[in-house]
């Protein structure tokens, strides 16, 4: 197949392409191909391809709470964009979404079929996109995931394994628990999903929730670091709300029998490709 990737330079899209080398891929960056560029995007139509795994996104949440025009430009009116190049080029489109379209209230994990509410505007941005997706198109997949890091990464783990080097002691909030979902995981899963034809919406995490300062632990204990003092914190103030507990149940993707392991082997996995 001729697998399109937009993001390519970001964590999911870098993991996609060690994923898919099986088929025929193109991978542009932010600067080869921008998403809010409706002419740039449609005229990737002379490449046909035949399936596109759109990951690029606005994922500063923060950042999306204090430029709400630049998020919903990137992430609901981008994803229009590379809905319409599915629709040009007849291509089935991946859409990579977030757990971040639940308000984590509900007190039980999450169906693929439960009401989004969104308590940020990254969320609710990335739901719009959700939004265009399922009414421009026939032919799609929407692969929800959740707290994505990968080898090279900017991201929570590398985080923790910098701020630990600099600091005696760290505060980790335990109000606040997720899917942790490593990356190359997450692509395997995804190159699966795009040729079952069993189109549709699905969760796609890591097994297992972890609050933060659990996930901050386990990634100490990877680098060799099991005794570093961690506190733990039950609120850490940031300009965007976030769900404080979003568990997702995956039912729709363990019926097309693909299932991820669980976030702790992730974890290991990562510390030993950063080779730390
Ligand atoms: N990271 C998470 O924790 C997380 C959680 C749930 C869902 N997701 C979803 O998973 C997908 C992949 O996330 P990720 O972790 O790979 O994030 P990432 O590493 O930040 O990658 C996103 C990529 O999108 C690119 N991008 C930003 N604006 C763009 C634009 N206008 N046109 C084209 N490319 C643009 C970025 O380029 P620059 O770096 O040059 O800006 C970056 O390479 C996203 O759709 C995200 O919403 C992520």
């Amino acid at each position: 197949m001729r697998v399109l990737i937009t993001g390519g330079g970001g964590q999911v899209g870098c993991a996609l392409q060690a994923a898919l080398t099986h088929h025929d891929v193109l991978a542009p960056t932010r600067t080869q191909l921008d998403v809010t560029n409706l002419k740039a995007v449609l005229d990737v139509a002379t490449w046909s391809p035949d399936v596109i795994v759109h990951t690029a996104a606005m994922t500063n949440v923060d950042g999306c709470e204090q430029q709400p025009e630049r998020a919903y430009l990137v992430n609901a009116l981008g994803t229009r964009n590379v809905a319409l190049l599915a629709q040009k080029c007849g291509a089935t489109l991946c859409y990579v979404s977030t757990d971040y379209v639940f308000d984590g209230q509900k007190g039980a994990p999450y169906w693929e079929w439960d009401l989004p509410n969104p308590l940020n505007v990254y969320g609710a941005s990335k739901l719009a996109g959700e939004w265009f997706v399922q009414h421009l198109l026939d032919c799609f997949y929407i692969a929800r995931t959740a707290w994505v890091y990968g080898p090279g990464g900017r991201n929570f783990p590398r985080k923790v394994v910098e701020l630990a080097a600099q600091r005696p002691s760290l505060g980790m909030v335990v109000t606040e628990a997720g899917h942790p979902t490593y990356a190359p995981h997450l692509a395997q899963a995804i190159a699966r999903l795009i040729e079952t034809g069993a189109y549709g919406l699905y969760h796609v995490v890591n097994e297992g929730c972890a609050t933060r300062y659990e996930l901050a632990r386990a990634v100490l204990k990877a680098i060799g670091r099991p005794d570093y003092p961690l506190e733990p914190l039950t609120a850490y103030p940031r300009p965007a709300k976030v769900p404080p507990r979003v568990e997702l149940h995956t039912v729709a993707l363990r019926s097309l029998d693909i299932a991820l392991p669980h976030w702790t082997e992730g974890v290991t996995a990562w510390a030993q490709e950063e080779g730390i």
